[in-house]
């Protein structure tokens, strides 16, 4: 099969797709509600020292390793991280760089869908005129959340507008993957970028000017409140482990570090080719998109017409698509159209660009080892995709949802992160690793970010796995004391059920899978659960078959 070269066309495309691959809904959605949950401006601080002890190493190992392994003829995690050694168990750990990839995405681009319907739906202004309700009701119908059935039950919907916004998304994703790096992504992130900024200024400036709303008997009712909420530093919550865990989380996550993803892209950058001054840049347009404009327009314009303390009740990511467009609503109907699809369009451009750059790891996996074609990388994604998607889906009520985003958004991308570092700084070696840094590069590295790289960010990650592994109810430091007593005096698991070994073994939960006859919302948790573990034995399995292939290769090579 005729395979064509991939390749970044120039190199504002290159940092343009980067940017646009870390600038996604986590930036718009999860970023300003983990800072709302969190303290507010007490979460600013544990989230830049994550930033720049976590965030900023992360990306440059990285973009180095990814350049190394691609000079070396390599694009996906399993064999540009086997490439940097002779052990063997980390072409197994690569697995995880496409894995986290595809899990990320069977949910990320289901609401990905959801903007794009909804940026359709703010057009022919489907929102105006309803009440607050009958906007959240919009939302419950279009996702099919039903009243829950009290025995805990299975609910079963078929959202069937959903699910065809879902394939029209999906298939948006698939052509544009199958027109390739420069002839596609770069492309489409070379126009969406600077809309989504002209999006998010005119919001922010909305959210500006509305100011005090003076909605009777509400005495915080100013976006102003909102704005202060989130950007007036304070210490209060600097000796909770829960805030610095919740910060270094959404590093992770916005800057799509511990994915394998920036690997993939990196890969496609040419010897000697700059990455130091290309990662930061990528890094810090993300960073402002997020702080600057992220959090100007969701928080700041719920509080300006529901008051700081409702937002701090209700925050969660589902506002934006249940509160908002019957907030625009009280800006008139022209007003509010052109928000809806501001917003809307905003979300849809960050999505797409993100959903883009998880699509490549599989593509170039099997580009590389199966000789398969762009285009049939790109298809086989997109069957791949639906089928982990259809679950979320279809069960969206019964948690598959955030199921799919504890092991692959959270989870996975520290165990990852910890193996990439340790790979880079001690395997590798540093010095190799650092030279590989600094080769070519347009800016002068700080050199303390030597040790920082050997030490400061392993510890710091592995701090962050250990207590996620085991965390006691609240997470605060007097509870991580009182459950540590509790374990050695009566013997019982103190721990949350929301950590790790907590989750694995259903903690505090009654585990039965048939109740009456009926599937339990149990049963499909522990099957999305099956679903994703069987996913990463497929994938193990492939990345044993193409190493048998290589090694026939070298065989055949030596031998003639
Ligand atoms: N960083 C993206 C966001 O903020 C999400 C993402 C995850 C992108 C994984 C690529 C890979 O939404």
């Amino acid at each position: 099969m005729a395979k064509v070269k991939e390749g970044w066309g120039s190199r504002v495309g290159l940092i343009l797709a980067m940017a646009g691959n870390a600038v996604g809904l986590g930036n718009f959605l999860r970023f300003p509600i983990q800072a709302v949950q969190n303290g507010g401006g007490a979460f600013i601080i544990p989230y830049l020292v994550s930033f720049l002890l976590m965030g900023i190493p992360l990306l440059w190992v990285e973009w180095a390793i990814g350049r190394y392994g691609g000079v070396r003829g390599n694009h996906s995690s399993p064999f540009i991280m086997g490439s940097m050694t002779k052990q063997r168990l980390w072409k197994y750990i690569g697995v995880f760089g496409i894995f986290t990839n595809l899990g990320i995405l069977s949910y990320y681009t289901y609401i990905e869908s959801w903007t794009l319907s909804y940026t359709f739906g703010s057009i022919i202004q489907t929102f105006s005129g309803l009440s607050a309700t009958e906007v959240s009701k919009v939302f419950n119908d279009y996702v099919g959340i039903a009243a829950a059935s009290g025995n805990g039950g299975l609910v079963v919907n078929i959202p069937l507008l959903a699910i065809v916004a879902f394939i029209i998304t999906l298939a948006i994703n698939v052509y544009v993957l199958s027109k390739g790096l420069s002839g596609g992504i770069e492309k489409v992130a070379k126009i969406a970028m600077p809309m989504l900024l002209i999006f998010g200024v005119f919001l922010a400036i909305m959210a500006f000017s509305i100011g005090n709303t003076g909605e009777p008997g509400c005495t915080t009712c100013n976006s102003m409140v909102g704005f202060d909420f989130l950007w007036k530093p304070n210490f209060d919550s600097l000796g909770n482990p829960k805030v610095w865990l919740a910060a270094a989380g959404q590093i992770f996550f916005t800057l799509s570090v511990g994915m394998g993803t920036i690997l993939c892209y990196a890969a496609y950058v040419k010897k000697h080719e700059d990455i130091a001054l290309n990662a930061m840049t990528a890094g810090w347009m993300n960073g402002f998109v997020e702080i600057v404009l992220g959090a100007s327009i969701v928080i700041p314009i719920a509080v300006g017409y529901m008051g700081l303390d409702w937002v701090k009740d209700n925050a969660g990511f589902m506002m934006a698509f249940k509160t908002m467009p019957y907030l625009f609503g009280k800006w008139g109907p022209l007003l509010a159209s052109l928000a809806g699809v501001a917003w809307f369009g905003l979300l849809f451009i960050a999505g797409i660009t993100s959903s883009l750059a998880m699509g490549t790891p599989w593509m170039g996996f099997v580009e590389d080892e199966f000789n398969w074609s762009r285009k049939k990388g790109a298809y086989t994604l997109g069957l791949l995709v639906l089928v982990l998607a259809l679950p979320t889906i279809l069960f969206f009520q019964a948690g598959v949802f955030d199921e799919y985003d504890y092991w692959t958004g959270t989870v996975a991308l520290v165990i990852f992160a910890v193996a990439e570092i340790i790979l880079f700084g001690w395997v590798f070696g540093m010095d190799k690793g650092w030279n590989e840094i600094t080769d070519g590069a347009d800016i002068k590295v700080p050199k303390i970010y030597k040790p920082v790289i050997k030490w400061v960010t392993p510890i710091f990650l592995i701090v962050i796995l250990l207590s996620s592994l085991i965390k006691p109810l609240n997470g605060e430091v007097a509870d991580w004391q009182a459950a540590v007593n509790q374990l050695f005096s009566t013997g019982t698991w103190p721990f949350a059920s929301d950590s790790i070994i907590g989750q694995i073994f259903h903690v505090n939960q009654e585990v039965i899978w048939f109740k009456d006859g009926a599937p339990t919302v149990m049963f499909a948790k522990d099957m999305s659960r099956m679903l994703l573990l069987l996913t990463i034995a497929g994938l193990s399995y492939m990345v044993h078959v193409a190493s048998k292939k290589r090694k026939l290769k070298e065989l055949k090579k030596s031998t003639s």
